[in-house]
């Protein structure tokens, strides 16, 4: 058993002073500390630094691993000459990015305090790196494939990339799960067997949705951008869709819906109706020209979300911090201490629950997943701990995954 005692805890969404925490894998109690020290007298006793903040590990929740190569390759400030450059520089950006490359942005996402985070993979190469990482990682196996012609072979090529991450090692950990890519992309028929399969065996459920202008403007009545990169690339002209057919297939399981700029407030509450939740990436957003997410109305309809984000492919680092200080500069008319306070919130204990994971929060029971932050002075005000954390930390001073430091 070890104790941890930290000036403020994160506890229940407030900042707690005098408090600490024995844990060994999980959270066993949180008391005093003279009383844990009394309880447990033969645990090892970790004081932290003046100023720290004990805070449960943050989660990412939408992280594409495989594109880690992009620097300059692919067109930032409109999402359709970004699907175009996505499609030409493809094959190469897979083919730079190897594992030490991947691993490297696993250890940054660690330094950044984060222990867990959603792999969307589109070919499984970065298994071997998840399976190595020290973090959780939800592993989400996706589908794509719009074109019935094909749909069988791909639903076959992602049935293996699923068993491979069911079959992961005994020290590493992977929760397999599946992505859909999106309404565009995904024909309707294996769209049905995926979300069935990922309900069969409560696997973490995820898919994009009404990230661009351009996918609201093609489902809706195919029409605008992707009409053009139909014909081009698919020769179809025909979207095989609609936003609420869609919709409707995810009715009966909780699933993480990732960006939802375009999504009207109907939709919204739809979602929140069948008990989904939202996945916010502001950086990729604002690089791919797509929008800001209203997650004001989100708030005011409970509709959690979580903050991700995204890949390298649509975003400058995977560090969890730089996200947060994006968000409060694209969300520029909300009160900066509750949307920090909320942003705080949405990676912790809204994104354990999108990904279905025993982390998130500083409860008995919950793993002993910790990220600690110091603070460059004592804050005056202890309810703007939140702001200064995202305003003050680019690493975490101490990361803890299962009880086992790491940073
Ligand atoms: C499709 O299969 O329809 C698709 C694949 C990649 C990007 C867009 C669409
Ligand atoms: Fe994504």
């Amino acid at each position: 058993m070890k104790i941890i005692i930290a000036d403020y805890l994160y506890l229940d969404g407030k900042f707690v002073e005098n408090h600490a925490i024995a844990f060994d894998t999980h959270i066993q109690d949180i008391d005093l500390p003279e009383r844990l020290m009394e309880k447990y007298p033969e645990a090892e006793r970790i004081r932290a630094k003046p100023y720290t903040v004990l805070y449960p590990g943050f989660i990412n929740t939408h992280v594409h691993l495989e594109f880690s190569a992009n620097k300059t390759s692919l067109k930032y400030g409109s999402f359709m000459p970004w699907l175009d450059s996505v499609i030409e520089h493809r094959d190469d950006l897979m083919k730079d990015c190897d594992n030490t490359m991947m691993q490297k942005e696993c250890s940054d996402m660690l330094r950044s305090g984060i222990t867990a985070f959603g792999a969307i993979s589109s070919f499984g190469t970065e298994l071997e790196v998840c399976e190595r990482s020290p973090q959780r990682v939800v592993f989400f196996n996706e589908l794509i494939g719009s074109n019935a012609q094909y749909a069988d072979m791909l639903y076959g090529d992602f049935l293996e990339r699923v068993k491979a991450s069911q079959h992961c090692g005994a020290q590493s950990r992977i929760t397999p799960a599946v992505a859909i890519h999106s309404p565009y992309s995904v024909h309707p028929v294996i769209l049905q067997k995926a979300v069935a399969l990922a309900k069969q065996h409560t696997m973490p459920l995820s898919t994009h949705f009404l990230e661009s202008q351009a996918e609201r403007a093609w489902l809706e009545n195919g029409e605008g951008e992707f009409k053009l990169f139909f014909e081009k690339f698919f020769n179809t002209s025909t979207p095989v869709t609609t936003v609420e057919e869609f919709m409707h297939a995810f009715d009966t399981y909780p699933t993480h819906f990732v960006h939802c700029v375009q999504a009207t407030d109907k939709e919204l509450s739809y979602l929140h109706e069948k008990g989904h939740s939202i996945a916010h990436c502001p950086r990729s957003n604002r690089y791919l020209g797509c929008g800001r997410l209203a997650i004001e109305t989100l708030n005011d309809m409970d509709l959690p979300f979580s903050v991700a984000t995204d890949g390298l492919s649509s975003n400058d680092s995977l560090n969890i911090f730089d996200e947060f200080r994006a968000a409060l500069m694209l969300h520029h008319q909300a009160p900066i201490v509750a949307l920090s306070n909320l942003l705080i919130k949405a990676s912790t204990e809204n994104a354990a629950e999108a990904l279905r994971l025993n982390s998130g929060s500083l409860k008995i029971g919950k793993d002993a997943d910790f990220a600690l932050i110091t603070l460059p002075e004592l804050p005056k005000r202890s309810e703007e701990i939140a702001l200064w954390s995202i305003l003050h930390t680019r690493e975490v001073d101490a990361l803890y995954i299962e009880g086992e430091q790491y940073v």
